[in-house]
């Protein structure tokens, strides 16, 4: 798949599987701009694709806030002359029951989740719209489909799926693509610090009976963002062991 001299934003990408998605892109040839909220991460980030041979640039910018994503955009424009991947990949859980569910948890989740990849498509459009080209990708969960203790996670994965479908609609015309990843268990440290029960109770109901890697991840990213995948618009493909096929 050819990314290579595109210019690349991943949103959270300085932890997990958002870190993973942009050293891939780096690696294939992408220029990278790694976003996060927190900046002694980015810089890190950004530090290691670079000590690599990469291309990458640090902004770190909370995308729940208006002003920030526009400076953002600005800058990654002012610095390479256009803005042709953003991968919407910054998330935050607070999963509980409906019981103990605040008001407050499901803001924090529908804000960042919802509303922040929200603003930084539009902003991102505006961009892409005017080279008639863009790739948008963004991370959902196979949760989307429901869980318990996850209603609020749950509702903002929902939603990411139904924005993405509303992009690929609006944008099409203007050669920009919209898609969706919806990952299942991911070996990340959220998965490591879970106890062996825990964890063997729930590869016990993976279809591979495997929990997926960081790299399964940044692969889908990498097919949708190519170059090559311009007929593929509206999608949401589960990267989950086959697990989105039971409910449970
Ligand atoms: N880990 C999994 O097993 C799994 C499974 C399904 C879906 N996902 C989704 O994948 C994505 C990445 O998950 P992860 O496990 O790598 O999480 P993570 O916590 O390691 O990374 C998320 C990053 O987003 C950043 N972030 C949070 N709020 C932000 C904001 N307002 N602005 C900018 N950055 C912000 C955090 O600082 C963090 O570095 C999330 O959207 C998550 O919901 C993860």
């Amino acid at each position: 798949m050819k990314v290579k001299d595109r210019v690349a934003i991943i949103t959270g990408s300085g932890s997990g599987i958002g870190e993973g998605i942009a050293k891939k892109l780096a690696e294939c040839g992408a220029k990278v701009v790694i976003n996060d909220i927190d900046s002694a991460k980015v810089e890190r980030v950004a530090g290691e694709i670079r000590a690599a041979g990469g291309e990458a640039t640090a902004i770190a910018a909370d995308i729940t806030k208006i002003a920030d994503v526009q400076s953002m955009f600005k800058k990654i424009v002012e610095q390479y002359g256009r803005v042709d991947i953003l991968v919407n990949n910054a998330g935050v859980a607070r999963d509980k029951s409906l019981k103990k569910l605040t008001e407050e948890d499901w803001d924090v989740v529908l804000n960042v989740n919802l509303k922040g990849m929200f603003l930084c498509c539009k902003v991102a459009a505006d961009y892409m719209r005017e080279q008639n080209y863009g790739r948008i990708v963004n991370i959902s969960s196979r949760a989307w489909l429901g869980g318990i203790g996850q209603s609020n996670y749950s509702a903002s994965k929902g939603g990411v799926v139904s924005l993405t479908r509303s992009l690929a609609l609006e944008l099409g015309r203007k050669g920009i693509t919209a898609n969706c990843i919806a990952p299942g268990l991911i070996d990340t440290p959220l998965w490591q610090a879970l106890s062996e029960e825990v964890r063997g109770r729930l590869i016990e109901k993976q279809p591979t009976r495997t929990v997926g890697s960081i790299n399964d991840i940044a692969n889908g990213v990498l097919f949708f963002t190519g170059d090559e995948a311009g007929y593929v618009s509206g999608q949401t493909i589960f990267i989950c062991g086959g697990r989105s096929l039971f409910a449970g």
